[in-house]
């Protein structure tokens, strides 16, 4: 399943390559001994990611059967159901991996970072197509935060540990608390 969709939409390989080589760059815990194959192996936020990235091209370009197929994919692999990720989107990180939602229509630009337990969810409430959070280049979300509704956090924002952000964030600014507020 993986190496059809790799054939059919080579992008999606370079954009796990790229996961995996900023894993390497930025996670302290990944810098130490064990090299690129290491993170390639033993790294579910990676793996979680390539099952994000291969669910999307079957969602795209798959029709039904693919629907399904990524569908499969995305329960045995992650929460993540950012289905229509770009798949030239690269070097995503999500750290520890664990808890982490990743809404339908969320898009996650370059080299954002994801603590474990982040949801970039919908509002539940409005009827909206696309109601989950646009997320710039190179932000930073810690443990346990939470983004809600189709808002953006601007790029090179961070946003706290268990921060409750439901307003846009300015590029390159830091949200804390519940609600969160901009230092
Ligand atoms: C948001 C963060 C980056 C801020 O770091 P910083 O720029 O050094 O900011 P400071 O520690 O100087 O704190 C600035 C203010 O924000 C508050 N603050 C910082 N982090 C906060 C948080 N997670 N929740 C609520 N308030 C927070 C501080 O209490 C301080 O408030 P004050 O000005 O009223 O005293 C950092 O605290 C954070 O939450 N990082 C996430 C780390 C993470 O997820 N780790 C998991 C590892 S497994």
């Amino acid at each position: 399943v993986f190496l059809s969709a790799f054939r059919a939409e080579p992008d999606l390989c370079t954009s796990v390559a790229s996961d995996i080589l900023r894993f390497k760059e930025v996670d302290p815990a990944a810098r130490g001994g064990q090299g690129l194959l290491g993170v390639y192996l033993f790294y579910k936020g990676v793996h979680a990611l390539a099952c994000a990235r291969v669910a999307g091209h079957y969602w795209r370009r798959r029709g039904e059967a693919g629907k399904l197929i990524a569908r499969l994919l995305q329960s045995e692999g992650s929460d993540i159901a950012a289905r229509h990720a770009q798949p030239r989107t690269a070097g995503i990180t999500i750290d520890h991996a664990t808890g982490v939602v990743i809404g339908e229509t969320s898009v996650v630009g370059d080299n954002v970072y994801l603590m474990h337990d982040v949801t970039l969810g919908a509002t539940g409430t409005g009827n909206a197509h696309d109601r989950h959070p646009k997320i710039g280049a190179g932000a930073f979300l810690g443990a346990k935060s939470t983004v809600l509704g189709n808002i953006h956090v601007g790029e090179g924002a961070t946003i706290a540990a268990s921060a409750l952000v439901n307003k846009p964030v300015p590029p390159g600014y830091t949200a804390v608390g519940v609600p969160a507020r901009l230092l």
